[in-house]
Protein backbone atom coordinates (compact mmCIF):
# COMPACT_ATOMS: atom_id res chain seq x y z
CA UNK A 1 0.00 0.00 0.00
CA UNK A 2 2.63 2.07 0.82
CA UNK A 3 4.79 4.54 -2.29
CA UNK A 4 7.97 2.59 -2.03
CA UNK A 5 10.62 6.17 -2.11
CA UNK A 6 12.44 6.32 -5.62
CA UNK A 7 15.92 7.64 -5.75
CA UNK A 8 15.53 9.39 -8.39
CA UNK A 9 12.75 11.36 -7.14
CA UNK A 10 13.29 15.03 -6.39
CA UNK A 11 12.67 16.41 -3.54
CA UNK A 12 9.31 18.54 -4.02
CA UNK A 13 7.93 14.50 -5.06
CA UNK A 14 9.63 12.97 -2.03
CA UNK A 15 8.37 15.45 0.20
CA UNK A 16 5.04 14.27 -0.64
CA UNK A 17 5.27 10.49 -0.77
CA UNK A 18 8.46 9.53 1.02
CA UNK A 19 8.31 7.31 4.00
CA UNK A 20 4.47 7.12 4.01
CA UNK A 21 3.13 3.77 5.76
CA UNK A 22 -0.53 2.74 5.00
CA UNK A 23 -2.37 1.12 7.42
CA UNK A 24 -4.65 -1.77 6.62
CA UNK A 25 -7.30 1.01 6.14
CA UNK A 26 -5.19 2.79 2.76
CA UNK A 27 -6.31 6.32 4.32
CA UNK A 28 -5.13 8.95 2.10
CA UNK A 29 -3.02 11.34 4.97
CA UNK A 30 -0.91 9.70 6.80
CA UNK A 31 -2.43 8.14 10.21
CA UNK A 32 -1.50 9.57 13.44
CA UNK A 33 -0.42 6.95 16.14
CA UNK A 34 -1.21 8.39 19.28
CA UNK A 35 0.15 5.22 21.07
CA UNK A 36 2.86 5.36 24.24
CA UNK A 37 3.30 1.59 23.14
CA UNK A 38 2.55 -1.65 21.11
CA UNK A 39 1.28 -4.92 21.84
CA UNK A 40 2.41 -8.46 21.18
CA UNK A 41 0.91 -11.96 20.03
CA UNK A 42 2.49 -13.93 22.27
CA UNK A 43 4.92 -14.06 24.94
CA UNK A 44 7.43 -15.66 22.62
CA UNK A 45 6.59 -12.81 19.87
CA UNK A 46 7.43 -9.98 22.99
CA UNK A 47 10.93 -12.14 23.12
CA UNK A 48 11.76 -11.92 20.22
CA UNK A 49 11.08 -8.26 19.39
CA UNK A 50 13.19 -7.02 22.60
CA UNK A 51 15.90 -9.27 21.59
CA UNK A 52 15.77 -7.18 17.87
CA UNK A 53 15.29 -11.11 16.07
CA UNK A 54 11.55 -9.48 15.50
CA UNK A 55 11.03 -6.57 13.39
CA UNK A 56 8.48 -4.20 15.09
CA UNK A 57 8.06 -1.12 17.77
CA UNK A 58 8.79 -1.72 21.32
CA UNK A 59 7.59 1.65 22.88
CA UNK A 60 6.71 4.70 22.25
CA UNK A 61 10.06 6.31 23.67
CA UNK A 62 12.29 4.21 21.52
CA UNK A 63 10.21 4.84 17.87
CA UNK A 64 6.56 4.95 16.38
CA UNK A 65 5.02 4.58 13.06
CA UNK A 66 4.16 8.46 12.34
CA UNK A 67 7.39 9.45 13.63
CA UNK A 68 8.90 6.52 11.80
CA UNK A 69 7.18 8.29 8.48
CA UNK A 70 8.55 11.81 9.26
CA UNK A 71 12.21 10.20 10.21
CA UNK A 72 11.89 8.74 6.59
CA UNK A 73 10.70 11.54 4.71
CA UNK A 74 13.85 13.37 6.47
CA UNK A 75 16.56 11.19 5.37
CA UNK A 76 15.23 10.75 1.99
CA UNK A 77 15.83 14.55 1.79
CA UNK A 78 19.15 14.91 3.44
CA UNK A 79 20.38 11.92 1.77
CA UNK A 80 20.98 10.56 5.39
CA UNK A 81 20.47 6.69 6.46
CA UNK A 82 19.26 7.18 9.86
CA UNK A 83 17.09 9.98 11.56
CA UNK A 84 15.59 10.38 15.27
CA UNK A 85 12.70 13.22 15.91
CA UNK A 86 13.42 14.79 19.04
CA UNK A 87 11.09 17.26 20.98
CA UNK A 88 12.55 20.48 20.15
CA UNK A 89 15.27 21.26 17.80
CA UNK A 90 17.99 21.84 21.59
CA UNK A 91 17.12 18.14 22.79
CA UNK A 92 18.56 17.06 18.98
CA UNK A 93 21.60 19.31 19.26
CA UNK A 94 21.94 18.52 22.93
CA UNK A 95 21.21 14.77 22.19
CA UNK A 96 24.08 14.61 19.18
CA UNK A 97 27.05 15.95 21.05
CA UNK A 98 26.76 14.45 24.19
CA UNK A 99 25.99 11.18 22.94
CA UNK A 100 29.53 11.00 21.06
CA UNK A 101 31.45 12.89 24.17
CA UNK A 102 32.69 11.48 27.45
CA UNK A 103 34.48 13.27 30.04
CA UNK A 104 38.03 14.17 29.16
CA UNK A 105 37.04 14.81 25.27
CA UNK A 106 37.11 18.30 23.87
CA UNK A 107 34.66 20.29 21.24
CA UNK A 108 35.65 22.77 18.54
CA UNK A 109 32.80 24.85 18.24
CA UNK A 110 32.50 28.25 16.00
CA UNK A 111 31.61 30.58 18.37
CA UNK A 112 28.63 31.97 16.30
CA UNK A 113 26.35 29.61 17.83
CA UNK A 114 22.21 30.39 18.53
CA UNK A 115 22.00 31.38 22.50
CA UNK A 116 21.33 28.27 23.52
CA UNK A 117 23.82 26.13 21.54
CA UNK A 118 26.29 28.11 23.25
CA UNK A 119 25.25 27.59 26.51
CA UNK A 120 25.61 23.96 25.70
CA UNK A 121 28.82 24.30 24.79
CA UNK A 122 30.32 27.06 27.17
CA UNK A 123 28.39 26.29 30.05
CA UNK A 124 26.75 22.09 30.05
CA UNK A 125 29.31 20.41 28.68
CA UNK A 126 32.14 21.77 31.03
CA UNK A 127 29.71 20.20 34.26
CA UNK A 128 30.37 16.79 32.95
CA UNK A 129 34.25 17.25 32.08
CA UNK A 130 33.57 18.10 28.46
CA UNK A 131 35.90 20.97 27.25
CA UNK A 132 35.04 23.64 24.67
CA UNK A 133 37.46 25.86 22.33
CA UNK A 134 35.13 28.78 20.82
CA UNK A 135 36.32 29.98 17.39
CA UNK A 136 35.88 32.71 14.38
CA UNK A 137 34.41 30.03 12.66
CA UNK A 138 35.07 31.86 9.45
CA UNK A 139 38.31 31.03 8.94
CA UNK A 140 39.62 27.44 8.46
CA UNK A 141 42.93 28.34 9.99
CA UNK A 142 41.06 28.79 13.47
CA UNK A 143 39.29 25.71 13.38
CA UNK A 144 43.20 24.16 13.38
CA UNK A 145 45.06 25.49 15.64
CA UNK A 146 42.09 24.59 18.20
CA UNK A 147 42.76 21.03 17.62
CA UNK A 148 43.55 18.94 20.66
CA UNK A 149 44.93 15.14 21.00
CA UNK A 150 41.46 15.05 22.61
CA UNK A 151 38.87 16.62 20.19
CA UNK A 152 36.42 14.60 19.30
CA UNK A 153 34.01 16.65 17.54
CA UNK A 154 33.76 20.05 15.60
CA UNK A 155 30.22 21.93 15.53
CA UNK A 156 28.70 24.84 13.75
CA UNK A 157 25.71 26.48 12.44
CA UNK A 158 25.95 27.68 8.86
CA UNK A 159 24.49 30.33 7.59
CA UNK A 160 24.72 31.63 11.63
CA UNK A 161 21.88 32.97 13.51
CA UNK A 162 21.63 36.24 13.49
CA UNK A 163 24.28 38.15 11.37
CA UNK A 164 24.49 35.08 8.62
CA UNK A 165 27.86 34.29 8.53
CA UNK A 166 28.89 31.61 6.10
CA UNK A 167 31.45 28.36 7.41
CA UNK A 168 33.28 26.44 4.90
CA UNK A 169 31.55 23.10 5.66
CA UNK A 170 34.24 21.11 3.54
CA UNK A 171 37.04 22.73 4.83
CA UNK A 172 36.10 21.84 8.68
CA UNK A 173 35.49 18.13 7.54
CA UNK A 174 38.52 17.52 5.61
CA UNK A 175 40.35 19.02 8.94
CA UNK A 176 38.21 17.04 11.40
CA UNK A 177 38.58 13.66 9.38
CA UNK A 178 42.22 14.48 9.95
CA UNK A 179 42.29 14.07 13.25
CA UNK A 180 39.25 11.51 13.85
CA UNK A 181 36.68 13.72 15.29
CA UNK A 182 33.21 14.16 13.72
CA UNK A 183 31.39 17.12 12.71
CA UNK A 184 27.79 18.09 13.74
CA UNK A 185 26.04 21.12 11.68
CA UNK A 186 23.13 22.71 12.90
CA UNK A 187 21.26 23.46 8.70
CA UNK A 188 18.80 25.19 10.35
CA UNK A 189 19.60 28.75 8.78
CA UNK A 190 20.16 26.84 5.45
CA UNK A 191 17.21 24.36 5.41
CA UNK A 192 17.58 20.94 3.96
CA UNK A 193 16.49 22.27 0.64
CA UNK A 194 19.85 24.85 0.06
CA UNK A 195 22.53 22.93 2.21
CA UNK A 196 23.74 19.14 2.21
CA UNK A 197 26.04 18.65 4.90
CA UNK A 198 26.35 15.26 4.65
CA UNK A 199 27.49 15.76 0.83
CA UNK A 200 29.96 17.96 2.18
CA UNK A 201 31.67 15.69 4.42
CA UNK A 202 29.96 16.05 7.82
CA UNK A 203 28.80 13.36 9.89
CA UNK A 204 25.97 14.62 11.78
CA UNK A 205 23.15 17.09 10.78
CA UNK A 206 20.42 18.58 13.21
CA UNK A 207 17.30 20.93 12.60
CA UNK A 208 15.12 22.38 14.70
CA UNK A 209 12.39 21.50 12.93
CA UNK A 210 10.44 24.23 14.73
CA UNK A 211 11.55 26.34 12.20
CA UNK A 212 10.93 25.82 7.64
CA UNK A 213 9.99 22.24 8.74
CA UNK A 214 6.94 23.26 10.52
CA UNK A 215 7.05 26.44 9.44
CA UNK A 216 3.55 27.05 10.60
CA UNK A 217 4.14 28.69 13.98
CA UNK A 218 2.39 24.90 15.10
CA UNK A 219 5.28 22.30 16.60
CA UNK A 220 8.48 22.59 18.51
CA UNK A 221 10.52 20.17 17.27
CA UNK A 222 13.92 18.64 16.42
CA UNK A 223 15.65 15.42 13.87
CA UNK A 224 19.09 13.96 14.21
CA UNK A 225 20.50 13.01 10.70
CA UNK A 226 23.32 10.48 10.37
CA UNK A 227 24.65 7.10 9.06
CA UNK A 228 23.12 3.85 10.09
CA UNK A 229 26.88 2.71 11.82
CA UNK A 230 27.25 6.44 14.04
CA UNK A 231 23.25 5.94 15.26
CA UNK A 232 23.74 2.73 16.03
CA UNK A 233 27.15 3.35 18.42
CA UNK A 234 26.41 6.46 19.33
CA UNK A 235 22.80 7.75 19.26
CA UNK A 236 20.66 4.79 19.78
CA UNK A 237 20.84 4.34 23.32
CA UNK A 238 21.32 7.73 23.99
CA UNK A 239 17.90 8.49 22.09
CA UNK A 240 15.96 5.48 24.11
CA UNK A 241 17.11 5.99 27.54
CA UNK A 242 17.25 10.04 27.92
CA UNK A 243 13.90 10.31 26.35
CA UNK A 244 14.00 13.19 24.00
CA UNK A 245 11.68 11.87 21.93
CA UNK A 246 8.91 13.78 19.32
CA UNK A 247 5.17 13.39 19.99
CA UNK A 248 3.82 11.44 17.22
CA UNK A 249 1.27 14.22 17.15
CA UNK A 250 3.63 17.02 16.75
CA UNK A 251 5.07 14.42 13.57
CA UNK A 252 1.75 14.05 12.18
CA UNK A 253 2.18 17.94 11.62
CA UNK A 254 5.59 17.91 10.47
CA UNK A 255 4.89 15.45 7.55
CA UNK A 256 2.22 18.02 6.55
CA UNK A 257 4.77 20.71 6.64
CA UNK A 258 8.01 18.67 4.83
CA UNK A 259 4.60 18.77 1.81
CA UNK A 260 4.66 21.95 1.15
CA UNK A 261 8.55 22.62 2.20
CA UNK A 262 9.78 23.45 -1.40
CA UNK A 263 6.62 26.25 -1.91
CA UNK A 264 7.25 28.17 0.91
CA UNK A 265 10.71 28.24 1.44
CA UNK A 266 10.70 29.32 -2.47
CA UNK A 267 8.49 32.04 -1.70
CA UNK A 268 10.26 32.88 1.13
CA UNK A 269 13.35 33.37 -0.27
CA UNK A 270 12.47 35.42 -3.30
CA UNK A 271 10.61 37.89 -0.50
CA UNK A 272 13.65 37.70 1.80
CA UNK A 273 15.58 38.63 -2.05
CA UNK A 274 13.21 41.80 -2.54
CA UNK A 275 13.58 43.01 0.73
CA UNK A 276 17.65 42.75 1.21
CA UNK A 277 17.92 44.22 -2.15
CA UNK A 278 15.57 47.17 -1.31
CA UNK A 279 17.12 47.74 2.29
CA UNK A 280 20.44 47.75 0.52
CA UNK A 281 18.96 50.97 -1.20
CA UNK A 282 17.93 52.78 1.41
CA UNK A 283 20.03 55.35 3.80
CA UNK A 284 18.41 54.73 6.97
CA UNK A 285 20.46 50.91 6.60
CA UNK A 286 23.81 50.45 7.09
CA UNK A 287 24.66 47.59 5.94
CA UNK A 288 22.80 44.34 4.75
CA UNK A 289 23.55 40.73 5.12
CA UNK A 290 22.44 38.38 2.93
CA UNK A 291 23.78 35.13 1.42
CA UNK A 292 21.56 35.75 -2.21
CA UNK A 293 23.52 39.33 -2.46
CA UNK A 294 26.39 39.16 -3.97
CA UNK A 295 28.13 41.42 -1.83
CA UNK A 296 27.76 38.98 0.52
CA UNK A 297 31.37 38.95 2.55
CA UNK A 298 31.52 35.12 1.79
CA UNK A 299 30.24 34.68 -1.46
CA UNK A 300 32.72 32.61 -2.35
CA UNK A 301 32.04 30.13 -0.22
CA UNK A 302 28.25 30.31 -0.88
CA UNK A 303 28.70 29.48 -4.10
CA UNK A 304 30.17 26.84 -3.36
CA UNK A 305 28.23 25.00 -0.76
CA UNK A 306 24.53 26.69 -1.48
CA UNK A 307 22.05 25.94 -4.18
CA UNK A 308 19.88 28.76 -2.55
CA UNK A 309 20.18 32.08 -0.60
CA UNK A 310 18.30 32.33 2.31
CA UNK A 311 15.06 32.85 3.96
CA UNK A 312 16.74 35.64 6.06
CA UNK A 313 18.16 38.65 5.84
CA UNK A 314 20.82 40.57 8.66
CA UNK A 315 20.50 44.69 8.50
CA UNK A 316 21.99 46.82 10.53
CA UNK A 317 20.29 50.39 10.87
CA UNK A 318 21.94 53.73 11.41
CA UNK A 319 20.10 54.51 14.16
CA UNK A 320 20.99 52.05 16.73
CA UNK A 321 18.44 50.52 19.41
CA UNK A 322 16.04 53.26 18.88
CA UNK A 323 15.52 53.17 15.41
CA UNK A 324 15.59 49.17 15.16
CA UNK A 325 12.50 49.44 17.72
CA UNK A 326 10.69 52.38 16.06
CA UNK A 327 10.57 49.92 12.99
CA UNK A 328 9.96 46.87 14.51
CA UNK A 329 6.74 48.88 16.39
CA UNK A 330 5.39 50.77 12.85
CA UNK A 331 5.59 47.32 10.95
CA UNK A 332 1.90 46.42 9.83
CA UNK A 333 2.10 42.90 8.30
CA UNK A 334 5.61 41.78 9.58
CA UNK A 335 5.11 40.35 12.97
CA UNK A 336 7.95 41.26 16.17
CA UNK A 337 9.09 37.55 17.06
CA UNK A 338 11.67 35.15 18.11
CA UNK A 339 11.12 32.47 15.76
CA UNK A 340 12.01 32.10 11.71
CA UNK A 341 11.12 30.18 8.88
CA UNK A 342 7.11 30.63 9.38
CA UNK A 343 5.11 31.01 6.92
CA UNK A 344 4.43 34.87 8.50
CA UNK A 345 6.99 37.45 8.12
CA UNK A 346 8.88 38.03 11.42
CA UNK A 347 11.36 40.59 12.83
CA UNK A 348 13.52 40.15 15.76
CA UNK A 349 16.03 42.40 17.31
CA UNK A 350 18.37 39.89 18.12
CA UNK A 351 20.68 42.30 21.16
CA UNK A 352 17.70 42.60 23.62
CA UNK A 353 15.96 39.01 22.65
CA UNK A 354 17.74 36.03 21.40
CA UNK A 355 21.43 37.37 21.81
CA UNK A 356 20.55 38.99 24.96
CA UNK A 357 22.80 36.59 27.35
CA UNK A 358 25.75 37.38 25.50
CA UNK A 359 28.46 39.85 26.63
CA UNK A 360 28.11 43.16 24.98
CA UNK A 361 32.09 42.08 23.68
CA UNK A 362 30.69 38.67 22.36
CA UNK A 363 27.95 40.39 20.71
CA UNK A 364 30.45 43.05 19.04
CA UNK A 365 32.25 39.65 17.75
CA UNK A 366 29.82 38.25 16.26
CA UNK A 367 28.73 41.99 14.99
CA UNK A 368 25.46 42.00 16.53
CA UNK A 369 24.84 46.23 17.62
CA UNK A 370 22.47 48.02 18.95
CA UNK A 371 21.24 48.47 15.41
CA UNK A 372 21.26 45.21 14.06
CA UNK A 373 17.81 42.87 13.31
CA UNK A 374 16.69 40.41 12.06
CA UNK A 375 14.04 39.56 9.29
CA UNK A 376 12.36 36.03 8.26
CA UNK A 377 10.72 36.46 5.10
CA UNK A 378 7.03 34.77 4.79
CA UNK A 379 5.14 33.93 2.14
CA UNK A 380 3.40 37.11 2.19
CA UNK A 381 2.83 38.93 -1.66
CA UNK A 382 6.31 40.60 -1.59
CA UNK A 383 4.59 43.67 -2.62
CA UNK A 384 2.67 44.02 0.57
CA UNK A 385 6.03 43.65 2.71
CA UNK A 386 7.84 45.52 0.09
CA UNK A 387 5.18 48.65 1.18
CA UNK A 388 5.56 47.59 4.49
CA UNK A 389 9.72 48.33 4.91
CA UNK A 390 8.85 51.33 2.91
CA UNK A 391 6.19 52.87 5.40
CA UNK A 392 7.97 51.71 8.46
CA UNK A 393 11.66 52.77 7.45
CA UNK A 394 9.71 56.55 6.50
CA UNK A 395 9.15 56.71 10.47
CA UNK A 396 12.60 56.45 12.19
CA UNK A 397 15.16 59.31 11.23
CA UNK A 398 18.47 58.62 9.35
C1 LIG B 1 20.10 28.03 14.72
C2 LIG B 1 19.20 27.45 15.76
N1 LIG B 1 19.51 26.25 16.30
C3 LIG B 1 18.74 25.69 17.24
C4 LIG B 1 17.59 26.30 17.71
C5 LIG B 1 16.79 25.64 18.80
O1 LIG B 1 15.60 25.10 18.34
P1 LIG B 1 14.30 24.88 19.23
O2 LIG B 1 13.80 26.22 19.61
O3 LIG B 1 13.38 24.11 18.34
O4 LIG B 1 14.70 24.08 20.44
C6 LIG B 1 17.22 27.53 17.17
C7 LIG B 1 15.99 28.17 17.68
O5 LIG B 1 15.73 29.34 17.55
C8 LIG B 1 18.05 28.12 16.17
O6 LIG B 1 17.73 29.32 15.63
Amino acid sequence: MSKTPNKNWRPATTLVHGGTLRSQYGEMSEAIYLTQGFTYDSSEAAEARFKGEEEGYIYARYGSPTNDMFEKRMCALEGAEEARATASGMAAITAALLCQLKAGDHIVAARALFGSCRWVVETLAPRYGIECTLVDGRYLENWEKAIQPNTKVFFLESPTNPTLEVIDIAGVAALANQVGARVVVDNVFATPLFQKPLELGAHVVVYSATKHIDGQGRSLAGVILSDKEWVTEHLQDYYRHTGPAMSPFTAWTLIKGLETLPIRVKQQTENAGRIADFLADSDKVAKVIYPGRKDHPQADIIAKQMTGGSTLVAFELKGGKEAAFKLQNAMEVVTISNNLGDTRSIITHPATTTHKNLTDEARAELGISAGTVRFSAGIEDPEDLLEDFAQALAKISA
